[in-house]
């Protein structure tokens, strides 16, 4: 279980170099699963979104180049200086005047409930220490009939795992180690995505927390799956 300590300061040492690691690691695909996000959540109207775990705001970003621009979109986040890469990045854009950054537990949403009508979580439910907790919170804040999304890295097809652990133990260390010098975070990514339920062991804790009506997209050779949920 992610300890959330070690966790905050695990990104906050290498929020910095966070967006190139990406990038680099994923060779870029990061960039189409998360316009798979936004197209999925543009399917309905969706005037208030909560990104949580929002780090250095791409997300939030790319909601807010897709979806009309009354839209109001919260990025929350624990880890300070990863908010603080989102915010220079906002302020040197001078666009996406429709997102506000905000410090917050994903575990202990500073909010009321019932807010949103929809909440997206990309790549940070796997790093939070309870993701039963942190799934009641999402949905706590959802207005009835919102919709939850959980982008995150998923178990690949069976015949690809071998060559998919291969990339994450032996050659996404070594090359994370050059690009942010922290080979520690990325051995700790790897572990974490091991230990991380497959698309319907995460659908089965999705409704166990109350989200209803669940649809999964598997993306990449199933290395990464988006659940969509409806409170
Ligand atoms: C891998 S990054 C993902 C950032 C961004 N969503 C993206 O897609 O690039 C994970 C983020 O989750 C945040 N996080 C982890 N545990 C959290 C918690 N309990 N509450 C809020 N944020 C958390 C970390 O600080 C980090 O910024």
């Amino acid at each position: 279980m992610p300890d959330p300590i070690a966790v905050n300061s695990m990104f906050a040492r290498i929020a910095r170099r966070y967006d190139v690691a990406n990038r680099l690691l994923s060779g870029g695909v990061d960039v189409w699963w998360r316009h798979r996000l936004v197209a999925a959540v543009r399917r309905q109207p969706t005037p208030d979104v909560l990104d949580l775990a929002t780090g250095s705001g791409d997300v939030a970003f790319a909601l807010s180049k897709g979806l009309p621009p009354t839209t109001q979109i919260t990025g929350m986040d624990f880890c300070q200086p990863m908010l603080d890469e989102a915010v220079i990045k906002q302020q040197s854009s001078g666009r996406c005047p429709n997102i506000t950054f905000r410090q917050g537990d994903g575990m202990a949403l500073p909010l009321a409930d019932a807010c949103y009508d929809a909440v997206t979580i990309s790549f940070g439910l796997r790093n939070m220490a309870d993701r039963h907790l942190a799934l009641g919170e999402m949905l706590r804040v959802l207005r009835p009939g919102g919709r939850l999304f959980v982008l995150e890295f998923s178990q690949p097809y069976a015949w690809f795992r071998p060559f998919y652990y291969f990339y994450l133990k032996r050659l996404l260390p070594s090359i994370a180690a050059v690009v942010t010098g922290d080979r520690g975070a990325y051995e700790y990514l790897c572990g974490s995505i091991e230990r991380y339920p497959d698309h319907a062991a995460m659908t089965a804790e999705i409704l166990r927390a109350g989200g209803r009506s669940v649809e999964v997209k598997r993306m990449t050779l199933g290395s990464v799956a988006l659940h969509i949920a409806v409170k």
